[in-house]
């Protein structure tokens, strides 16, 4: 059974996984964690915390809060610093089958810039995933990935300071993510992941106040799946390079659906929150419904809900 695929098929190295089963940023910490509960090399990637220039102490507390089927979070990219991650975390990653894909995140276009040539060559690190739902400083706080111009400059600028393959993670609080994923691919995206969380809010109606200690926070789980999987349709029709599903993910047919939208891969996000071993079975379970059907290579599967 061939379950391996290529999602940088226009970079020099490319990026290629023994099957489309990654972890979402955030949810699986730096990896190095799990290694007790399953044997994590046999994922397809381990896609890391949200990464900055400096470390970060993230948003006051509360900072999650459970929803109907879902999760709230302004964790506010609490991480250890790329300087850190460079030091103490790929070292480990550099001894790892499964490639460690780190995700990074800034406040200026020059944030991302740095963070980025600060990981090239680096051994253990295989590529980027660029976060672009991080609020602009410069234009007054919007999500750079809001709009199709600033999130094509800051994968310019991520792509002029690397050689190492480029993922964006496209954010679903914009008016039109196809138009902001047409513009990323134009930019030099090897390939794009959708979504991140959608933006939310919880009132404590005890305390008369917003729920979270930053008033707004971000929507995860099984709650976003069907606009997840409709976003990936939409962008998947759109551009030409490598598209990753993300959000709800729970469980293999989850997956399934997501790949037959078009996706070659996908995150296991909220759902490692309550299941740490989602990834794995997410996995097994993709095996086991190729051998059901008969099916020998993934590739049948990718997109085939769009023919
Ligand atoms: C606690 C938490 C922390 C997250 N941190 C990040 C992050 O640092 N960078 C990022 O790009 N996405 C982050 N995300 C978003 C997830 O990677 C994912 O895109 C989103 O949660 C949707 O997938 P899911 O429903 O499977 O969780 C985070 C999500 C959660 C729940």
């Amino acid at each position: 059974m061939n379950l391996a695929v290529q999602l940088a098929p226009k970079h020099h190295r490319g990026l290629l996984l023994a099957n489309p089963v990654m972890t979402a940023s955030g949810t699986f910490g730096y990896g190095t964690e799990y290694g007790h509960v399953f044997d994590i090399q046999r994922l397809g990637a381990i896609v890391c915390k949200g990464t900055t220039l400096e470390p970060r102490e993230g948003n006051p507390q509360p900072r999650v809060a459970e929803t109907a089927c879902g999760l709230l979070n302004s964790i506010g990219l609490q991480n250890i610093g790329v300087d850190a991650l460079i030091r103490e975390k790929a070292p480990i990653w550099a001894s790892w089958r499964v490639p460690v894909i780190v995700n990074i995140a800034g406040e200026t276009i020059d944030d991302y810039a740095k963070v980025a040539s600060k990981l090239e060559g680096v051994a253990g690190v295989s590529a980027i995933e660029v976060n672009i739902s991080c609020p602009n400083l410069k234009a007054g706080g919007a999500e750079f990935g809001a709009e199709p111009k600033s999130a094509a400059s800051v994968v310019a600028a991520v792509k002029a300071a690397t050689s190492l393959p480029v993922l964006v993670k496209l954010t679903p609080n914009t008016s039109d993510i196809v138009k902001v994923a047409v513009a990323v691919a134009e930019a030099g995206a090897d390939a794009v992941s959708l979504i991140n969380t959608l933006k939310g809010m919880a009132i404590d109606i005890a305390g008369r106040r917003p729920l979270l200690g930053n008033i707004t926070g971000g929507l995860s789980g099984p709650a976003i799946k069907p606009v997840a999987l409709y976003r990936v349709y939409e962008v998947a029709g759109a551009v030409a390079i490598p598209v990753i599903g993300c959000g709800g993910i729970t469980t293999a047919n989850d997956a399934i659906e997501f790949i037959m939208a078009g996706a070659s891969a996908i995150q296991v996000g909220t759902a490692n929150l309550t299941n740490p071993r989602a990834p794995l079975e997410v996995l097994e379970g993709i095996e086991e419904f190729l051998r059901k059907e008969g099916i020998s290579s993934l590739a049948e599967l990718i997109g085939a809900a769009r023919r």
